[in-house]
């Protein structure tokens, strides 16, 4: 990584203003239900601690869209860093108000405490510039550990970086080592395992990965874009009508470019969208009317399956299926059980595929998995993340 991180610069001692991504999941008793982004942050906040610093740390949880709303306090969070880090983290009662300030003025070496949820703020999202001053007025260093939310140009990843100096943490290092490695040079065969519901949300890796990989398998219910493109009946399931163009022009790509581009052979459909609905598997080109396609099917779980055992890398973004209702989790589930065995390079991109892998209890089979869900999308599309580009360079 060409940008420094906290071990270029002298931070010894100093007050150092961390933004992490602390958008974890929670239920309906506020209780979280993943803290992985939590434990991802810590080995960052631990080194910053251990070196005297004072550290403040702020995120964003949700989207409360500028105004203050108690059901996204970061209350949970302050909590769950006391827990994990074994010391009191203290949670400010505004972001950058007379409360922030104060316990920020008042912090000793070592100690560490929590802003409220930054998009409290109205001009977080707007990427103000007022409020980006506040921010840095907080501290002396700024450092960015906030991958998942890197894609974001807002006051307190990017604004902020411009009235202090501003390096990168320990996670936001080993992810772009971790993707950016496989990316650039990847141990051949290099397999990318593409799921999620829409081709147009995909179309940005689909082109870029083109270009990288061996092997491109596609699942999730994109699949029936590319069917319907292929001029077969999709019944109800999610298709877009206006992007069957791209699809036949993705696959003619894949061709031109020498790439294997896999598509399921059968599929999982049913008759509804629900949990129980009556369910059958049948080959891609026989989906009848009023069923809806939910799943990849056993045929093309086995052809996956078969072909994953020979790769050196594999990338995989969005599950294959409808993997929040346990008959339509199989094929994503399958896929992570048998990737689990395979002596590869393996990252998982975030988001669904990150939550399916974790819910499989296979996370410790897989060589990375990322923190970031759109923000590892956009990296993988090759785009610049602006919460990094803003930093300081080597
Ligand atoms: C995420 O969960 O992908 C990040 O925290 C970014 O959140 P956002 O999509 O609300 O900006």
């Amino acid at each position: 990584m060409n940008k420094k991180t906290v071990k270029d610069i002298d931070i010894k001692g100093k007050k150092v203003l961390v933004r992490c991504d602390f958008n974890v999941p929670y239920d309906e008793n506020r209780k979280i239900t993943d803290n992985r982004r939590i434990v991802a942050a810590l080995p960052t906040i631990k080194y910053l601690l251990e070196n005297g610093c004072k550290v403040i740390l702020c995120s964003h949880l949700g989207r409360p869209k500028g105004e203050v709303k108690p059901e996204f306090s970061m209350d949970i969070v302050a909590k769950e860093l006391t827990r994990l880090l074994g010391q009191e983290v203290k949670l400010s009662k505004d972001v950058v108000g007379p409360d922030a300030i104060a316990l920020a003025e008042n912090l000793n070496a070592g100690e560490v405490m929590l802003l409220e949820n930054v998009r409290f703020e109205p001009g977080e999202e707007k990427n103000d510039e007022e409020l980006s001053k506040k921010f840095a007025s907080l501290a002396e260093v700024f450092v960015n550990d906030a991958f998942g939310t890197a894609h974001r140009a807002h006051s307190s990843t990017t604004g902020v970086a411009s009235y202090l100096p501003a390096v990168s943490g320990f996670l936001i290092e080993k992810e772009l080592n971790f993707l950016g490695t496989a990316l650039e040079n990847p141990e051949r065969p290099f397999m990318a395992i593409l799921g999620g519901r829409k081709v147009s949300d995909k179309i940005g890796v689909i082109e870029a990965l083109l270009e990288k990989v061996d092997v491109l398998m596609i699942g999730g219910a994109m699949a029936y874009t590319f069917f319907k493109s292929m001029g077969y009946n999709v019944g109800n399931s999610v298709c877009e009508l206006d992007k069957l163009d791209l699809a036949k022009e993705l696959m003619e790509k894949a061709k031109a470019k020498g790439v294997k581009f896999m598509l399921p052979v059968d599929t999982r459909i049913g008759k509804e969208f629900k949990e129980d609905t009556e369910s059958k598997t049948v080959k891609y080109t026989e989906i009848p009317d009023e069923w809806e396609g939910f799943d990849i099917g056993e045929e093309t779980i086995k052809l996956y399956c078969e072909e994953l055992k020979s790769a050196k890398t594999v990338v995989w973004n969005g599950p294959l299926g409808l993997f929040e209702f346990d008959q339509f989790a199989i094929g994503t589930n399958s896929i992570a059980k048998a990737l689990a065995d395979v002596d590869a390079v393996k990252i998982i991109g975030g988001g669904d595929s990150a939550a399916a892998v974790e819910k499989a209890g296979l996370a410790e089979k897989f060589t990375h998995i990322s923190t970031g869900g759109g923000a590892s999308l956009e990296f993988l599309e090759g785009k610049k993340l602006p919460g990094i580009e803003a930093l300081q360079d080597r």
